[in-house]
């Protein structure tokens, strides 16, 4: 079996490339990367040696070298991560989120379509729902629930899902998507709340809260989220969607707490700044679709999987520092300095 997966030197892209050669030693993984400023190589460095991987430099959106390495490779399935994949810099700069989002995702499926494949796995997320109201705790994202979007990032996810079915109905694409809520875990870049907030309290500078700090996001330790996609792409049915959450909701200031607390720095490092235009307040999928059908739960519960990541930014000191010493400050101060 051989797959490629785009995006693989990203956060959950590389997990997931990791959990792929653990599981499955016979599998050939190639990674598909355009490295952007969020994806980095040092990630893989522990499986650039393994004869099962490979890593190939190239853009989703470069049709002559994604159908070149296609006819190369011939994979068997496909598993789409690559993305721009933040909310604030999808505000500050749509373009290129419909660029990679949707144009990538549709040259991908058209050489998928040219070549042959057993399945079009698409990585899509829970934001193509919209928000849920804080005070109806008793409403949840369903695969029924309409899509909605708030951000040019959901919208362009949202762009993509629809293009994804549409290939399925029209051409006979084997596909399946997956919707997931907030990942957060080992190689999470520093522009995300929880790395954000780790990196910033190790280094005693303040931790920017957007508006009231009340919204809340519904997180999922990353080794989770990957388990589900690799049932979906063996066991999901063609044509359907899955959502992925595991009923972890948490208020964006108690997460901010959290880390303040494990970490021994003082909460008075919380500084509250100008909300996020758009802000969605609240988060929450209902797994039962991929729990009945695919027998997928949750193994990481919030409580250790924080720690763990915590604990994870203590011992990769190296990973991170390299990240925010580059380009890295000119995006934090474009994005905080006036806030
Ligand atoms: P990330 O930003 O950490 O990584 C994205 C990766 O894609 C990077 O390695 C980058 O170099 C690569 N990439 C970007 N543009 C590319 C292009 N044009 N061609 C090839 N590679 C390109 O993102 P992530 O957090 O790992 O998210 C991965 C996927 O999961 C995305 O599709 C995202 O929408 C989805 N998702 C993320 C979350 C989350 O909480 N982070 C939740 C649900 C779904
Ligand atoms: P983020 O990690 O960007 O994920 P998403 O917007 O895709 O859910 O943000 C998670 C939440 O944290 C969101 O409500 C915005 C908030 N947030 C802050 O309060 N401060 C920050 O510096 C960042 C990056 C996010």
């Amino acid at each position: 079996m051989t797959i490629i997966v785009t995006g693989g030197a990203g956060f959950i892209g590389s997990n997931f490339v990791f959990h792929m050669l653990n599981k499955y030693p016979d599998y050939r993984i190639v990674c598909l990367d355009k490295l952007t400023y969020a994806g980095n190589l040092s990630t893989l460095k522990n499986v650039m040696n393994n004869p099962n991987f490979r890593f190939v430099k190239a853009d989703i959106c470069d049709r002559k070298a994604v159908y070149t390495l296609f006819e190369e490779v011939k994979p068997d399935i496909v598993v789409n991560f690559a993305a721009e994949s933040h909310v604030d810099r999808s505000i500050d700069n749509p373009s290129v989120f419909l660029e990679t989002n949707i144009m990538g995702t549709a040259t991908l499926m058209d050489a998928c379509c040219k070549h042959g494949i057993k399945r079009y796995h698409q990585v899509s997320t829970d934001e193509v729902y919209g928000d849920l109201p804080i005070d109806r705790p008793d409403l949840f994202f369903t695969e029924k629930t309409p899509i909605h979007t708030s951000s040019p990032y959901s919208s362009s996810k949202a762009s993509a899902d629809l293009l994804v079915q549409a290939y399925n109905r029209t051409y006979g694409l084997p596909v399946t998507i997956s919707r997931c809520s907030n990942n957060y875990g080992p190689y999470h870049f520093p522009e995300k709340l929880i790395p954000l907030m780790i990196v910033n309290a190790l280094n005693d500078k303040p931790l920017p809260v957007y508006g009231t700090g009340e919204n809340i996001r519904d997180w999922l330790y990353v080794e989770d989220h990957c388990k589900a996609i690799d049932l979906i792409i063996h066991k999901g049915k063609v044509g359907e969607v899955y959502n992925i959450g595991g009923h972890n909701e948490m208020k964006n200031i108690d997460i901010v707490k959290i880390i303040c607390n494990t970490l021994g720095k003082p909460e008075d490092l919380i500084k509250y700044v100008e909300d996020r235009k758009g802000h969605d307040m609240r988060y929450a999928i209902d797994p039962t679709k991929i729990h009945s059908e695919l027998d997928w739960l949750p193994e990481t519960k919030f409580a250790d999987g924080i720690q763990k990541t915590i604990q994870w930014y203590l011992d990769n000191r190296e990973w991170w520092e390299e990240i925010i010493s580059g380009e890295y400050q000119n995006y934090y101060n474009k994005m905080y300095a006036n806030r």
